[in-house]
């Protein structure tokens, strides 16, 4: 691109825009090596002729579960026959025949009938014929048991092998929801043949939320449109939500308004806006879940922070004197609960003390706390 001010309306600031599309499979896969190893060893068995260990894979939303099966199911495609890796998403594939139909393409590479007998009899033969270890991810596994047929695919498929002759298959049930324990949810018909490993995502820190970003930026976008300290601010915002997927959708919307008004540079202005349009749901409804005081103290919390004021807590709370009828052990037990919620961090200064940090754009939780529909009607009980 030449370099005057601005973009001409035919040319655009995205080297590769798909790489910014939620089904972008990424080349390389950061701070997941633990939970690639550890899959790779459960399917070790497979390509030595035997049959492949199952898992229950769990992590909150945006670890990268997903991500990193695909990429390991890649590479064993790629590397041997002698393994059918498939993976469905229950999310869209919630009935019996649907799962067995999206297994029998995959295995096959042909649509499947619509007879269900049939389906898994086309699935058994071809498995037999490339003598091939089935393993089957159920993504978002939850959905199936939401379905009521959790327990019987999950028998139908770990105990293939019992009608058909073929190698029994492994089964990587996923979740993003820590509550549910989804070897606990199978029968115990089930369990005698289920015995999972367990495969944990944590969230990525900042630092490791930092380089996923910067590693999508370098290939999606041409150099210097997103100018470092925007990505740290873009990271922050991720890391505060613990969903790299916020980082994503975050640049490309900044990205995008940046071009929309015919500009090479993204600013912060344009992150600010993006950040309302990807987050705001979110940071209305959690603040709508706080109390009328920890609400009203945010509130203020965030005023005086786009002000530019002292944010040592000390200071915070002598100035909040004059606004807010509230005591030292109130205001520290709002502060703690605030510090919990992931509004805000409490970081300990040089010297004594802590610093009130807010995770978001100040302006933008002001707004947020203003909305019409969150102010409490009458005065705040503090
Ligand atoms: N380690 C990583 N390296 C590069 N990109 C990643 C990594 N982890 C996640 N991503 C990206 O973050 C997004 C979310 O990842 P993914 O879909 O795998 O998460 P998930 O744990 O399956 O979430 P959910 O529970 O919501 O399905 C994707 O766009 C993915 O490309
Ligand atoms: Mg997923």
């Amino acid at each position: 691109m030449p370099h005057t001010g601005l973009l001409r309306h035919d040319q655009t600031l995205f080297r590769d825009p798909d790489v910014f599309e939620p089904t972008y499979l990424p080349e390389h896969l950061h701070h997941r090596d633990a939970q690639v190893q550890e899959i790779a060893f459960l399917l070790q068995p497979a390509l030595r002729g035997g049959s492949a260990l199952s898992a229950v894979l769990r992590g909150l939303p945006g670890t990268g579960k997903t991500t990193t099966v695909r990429r390991v199911f890649a590479a064993i495609t790629e590397e041997t026959r002698r393994v059918a890796p498939v993976y469905v998403n229950c999310r869209h594939d919630h009935s019996a025949l649907a799962v067995y139909r999206s297994i029998f393409r995959q295995v096959c590479g042909y649509p499947a009938g619509r007879h269900l007998d049939e389906i898994k009899q086309g699935i058994a033969a071809r498995l037999r014929d490339r003598d091939a270890a089935l393993v089957v991810c159920l993504d978002d596994a939850d959905e199936l048991i939401v379905a009521g047929i959790y327990n019987t695919i999950l028998y139908q498929i770990l105990r293939l092998y019992e009608k058909w002759d073929v190698r029994k298959a492994g089964v990587f049930a996923v979740t993003s929801d820590l509550a549910r324990n989804l070897y606990a949810e199978a029968d115990a018909s089930v369990r005698s043949v289920f015995h999972p490993a367990e495969v944990n995502f944590p969230p990525y820190t900042r630092a490791e939320i930092r380089e996923i970003l910067a590693d999508r930026v370098r290939q999606g976008l041409y150099p210097r449109v997103l100018p470092p300290p925007l990505l740290d601010r873009i990271a922050v915002i991720a890391a505060g939500e613990q969903d790299v997927r916020v980082g994503i959708d975050l640049v490309r919307a900044a990205v995008l308004r940046a071009e929309k008004d015919g500009r090479r540079r993204v600013t912060h202005a344009d992150v600010t806006a993006a950040a309302r349009t990807v987050m705001a749901p979110g940071l209305n409804s959690r603040i709508a879940a706080l109390s009328a005081g920890e609400r009203t103290l945010l509130s203020w919390i965030a005023e005086r922070s786009s002000e530019g004021g002292d944010m040592a807590s000390g200071a915070v709370f002598e100035a909040a004197q004059g606004y807010l009828a509230v005591g030292k052990t109130t205001y520290h037990e709002h502060l703690k609960r605030l510090a919990e919620a992931g509004f805000l961090d409490l970081v300990p200064r040089t010297g004594r003390g802590r610093e009130v940090r807010l995770r978001y754009d100040a302006t933008e939780v002001a707004a947020a706390c203003r909305s019409p529909d969150r102010t409490p009607k009458t005065p705040d009980r503090v």
